[in-house]
């Protein structure tokens, strides 16, 4: 160790001030400038110069946020200023009566509100004395909370100082996990075969409460600040919005989700809007917080027991119930994949009546370690499917018994099995099975493929059941008679149907493709086939060499398109389609582009190093213009690797398949057709 000079000591701030720069960037404003790489090694060249010289390390230097010694307990702390909770509104017309109460203890006509998102998290409350970040604790019982400022001081949207001159600011506000992270966080849980977390509340709670510090740092926490506590030595804004632009101003992160509106209207309109924003925001939230914005109003409406007067929760319906797992059903899908479902004791979440949720396949099942019997915790977010996001293992009676896969399906009764590495089992039965033909048909009349509206579930269940419909060209043989005798189907909708099923008739090849149901077949692919060839015919002769000179298309997608191809079934079906009216126009196939002669006309080419004349993207876009095409990788089909300076493994894999290698000069030779 030695004394350090002052070049050292003026690095020292200097990395500290860059580092902490690079953390808000990232974790508040979440536009980072530099990459991960480059952030560790400015971190490890400060953390050298601390560890050689203790005497340039400070309490808020970023090399503190990485966890201290664990605790024994965590010690307890009493809030200056105690933390309440909110009053719950659930309808428009408890907003009515708040906004009613706010005037009327007012004595005004109208009333302006700050509205924000009301996180989904944990509420704490951070110290700063004079711009250093002292005590971080949690709510507690609002009066007494415990000291968790360790942990805190891991979470690195948290700053550990602030640009204020204030004795003592009380920071009020959030911990939660983004959603992402929360993901990432259970995948690894999963990884180790750890316990997995409910959801990003839970995790949250779990990690907040860690003796050991180290493991809190390793959890991805962040904070949203909301108000403050104590205030000493600085002046209050004058408003609550005025106080949000204030913390943000001192860099803590603050909720986009935010707006000054006036009267109830106003309240209304901004639960509506983020309630329609809620399932694409990066976090959970449970509903959205009212305050009256100026804090003179907020004072002489003043507290009513443990709750402001002033300020309100207007809560989302819950995402998230718990109930019993009854049973476990199988579903067969239009490839024939099983899915098996839960049927749940009925209960109401997401603002719906959930009686059955999707288990995804058999291994997700294993994963969750699932038991009929189990209480369970269903989610329903948004519009999404209702899913089993978690077992409550504590609730496991002692007769809960395990699901068995059947052995036949349920519907057609031919062989279930499961191919290696395959995590779904399918019913092998195609289309002799009820339940892949009712799929099939919905894909082939939904929107994206030939659109035949009013063609619902309840009806092909009818065609199908009733033997009416085998294939998608059975649609084109119907009539208003024979469908008119259907249930639900009066003349007039019946008639509507037919103008429809003959309205799909006039389609394109990609839309039609597509909806033939091919195994990986999506739409995307569906479009690039049709670009590709232009016609239907060439589609379905061509051999895989061909069908992997499509954009975008592997080995599994020219597999699958092969095999339906050489199924005489689906050529009669499509036959049967194309007898029956069904037509698009069709084209000659797509220009090849480029020039076909010249060196470099249809050769696949590697890049690889660096190049002194010229960037990469720049080699890239003349070969493209001569006719190659540029690949990422080295492999037996590759004709040319162009290796640059520092060419690393490419080069040595080129060496190895024989494959022809060109420098810079060579290439340039060629370029330019000496
Ligand atoms: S203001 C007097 N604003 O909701 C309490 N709270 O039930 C003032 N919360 O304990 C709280 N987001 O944990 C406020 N934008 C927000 C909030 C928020 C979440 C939580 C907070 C509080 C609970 C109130």
């Amino acid at each position: 160790m030695s004394v350090s000079t002052a070049a050292e000591a003026a690095r020292a701030v200097q990395l500290r001030r860059d580092l902490e720069q690079h953390n808000y960037n990232y974790y508040v404003l979440d536009q980072p400038t530099i990459a991960d790489g480059e952030w560790d090694k400015l971190f490890h060249e400060l953390l050298a110069l601390e560890t050689a010289h203790p005497e340039l390390a400070t309490p808020d230097s970023p090399t503190q946020r990485v966890g201290s010694k664990p605790l024994e307990s965590f010690a307890s702390v009493t809030h200056r200023v105690p933390m309440l909770s909110l009053g719950n509104a659930f309808t428009d017309e408890d907003i009515d009566n708040f906004d009613r109460r706010c005037r009327e203890g007012l004595d005004v006509a109208e009333v302006e509100y700050s509205c924000e998102a009301k996180f989904d998290g944990l509420a704490i409350s951070l110290t700063y004395e004079n711009g250093q970040f002292v005590q971080g604790a949690t709510r507690g019982d609002g009066t007494v909370g415990e000291d968790v400022t360790q942990n805190l001081r891991t979470v690195r949207s948290i700053p550990l100082a602030i640009d204020s001159k204030a004795a003592r600011l009380e920071v009020r506000g959030e911990v939660l996990m983004l959603r992402k992270d929360f993901d990432k966080l259970n995948a690894r849980q999963a990884a180790r075969g750890e316990k997995l977390f409910v959801n990003p509340r839970n995790a949250s709670a779990g990690s907040l409460r860690q003796l050991d510090p180290k493991l809190t740092a390793e959890r991805p926490l962040t904070f949203f600040a909301y108000g403050i506590g104590a205030i000493e030595g600085a002046e209050l804004p004058v408003s609550h919005s005025a106080l949000m632009d204030w913390l943000a101003a001192l860099r803590f992160p603050v909720a986009l989700q935010r707006r000054v509106v006036r009267g109830a209207a106003g309240l209304l309109d901004f639960y509506r809007e983020i309630g329609a924003l809620r399932p694409s925001l990066p976090f959970d939230i449970d509903g959205v917080v009212y305050k009256v914005n100026r804090f003179s109003q907020q004072q002489s409406l003043g507290f009513v027991s443990r709750a402001p007067r002033f300020a309100i929760a207007h809560k989302f319906p819950a995402e998230e119930a718990t109930t019993v797992l009854l049973g476990i059903d199988v579903q067969v899908g239009r490839t024939g994949a099983i899915t098996p479902v839960a049927r749940l004791q009925p209960v109401f979440v997401g603002g719906t009546t959930v009686s059955n949720a999707t288990l995804h396949n058999e291994d997700e099942l294993k994963r969750k370690d699932l038991k009929i019997g189990d209480t369970v915790v269903v989610r329903r977010a948004g519009d999404v499917i209702p899913e089993v996001a978690a077992v409550i293992y504590a609730k496991r009676p002692a007769d809960a018994s395990e699901f068995v896969m059947p052995t036949a399906c349920p519907e057609c009764g031919s062989a279930i099995i499961k191919l290696e590495g395959e995590a779904v089992a399918r019913c092998t039965g195609g289309l002799i099975c009820p339940a892949q033909r009712k799929q099939a048909l919905l894909h082939y009349a939904q929107r994206r493929a030939v659109d035949i509206e009013g063609l619902g579930d309840k009806l092909v269940d009818q065609l199908v059941d009733g033997d009416i419909v085998h294939t998608p060209a059975d649609l084109y043989k119907l009539g208003v008679a024979a469908l008119a005798g259907l249930e639900r189907m009066a003349e007039k909708s019946a008639t509507n149907l037919v103008a429809s099923i003959e309205q799909s008739k006039s389609t394109t090849l990609a839309k039609f493709l597509f909806g033939l149901g091919i195994r990986h077949v999506g739409e995307a692919t569906a479009k690039d086939l049709a670009k590709h060839f232009g016609k239907l015919d060439a589609i379905m002769d061509a051999n895989i060499g061909q069908l992997l000179e499509v954009n975008d298309v592997g080995p599994v997608v020219a597999e699958s398109l092969r095999k339906f191809f050489d199924q005489p079934h689906n050529r009669e079906v499509v036959e049967q389609l194309r007898a029956g009216g069904v037509h698009w126009k069709e084209h000659e196939p797509a220009a090849v582009t480029g020039p076909s002669e010249g060196p470099f006309a249809g050769k696949t080419v590697v890049l690889t190093g660096t190049l002194s004349g010229m960037s990469r993207d720049e080699a890239k876009e003349k070969l493209e213009a001569l006719g190659a095409k540029v690949s990422g990788s080295v492999s037996k089909k590759t004709d040319y690797v162009i290796a640059g300076e520092e060419a690393g493994s490419k080069l040595d894999k080129a060496r190895e398949l024989g494959v022809a290698v060109l420098d810079e000069q060579q290439f340039l030779a060629l370029l330019q057709g000496d």
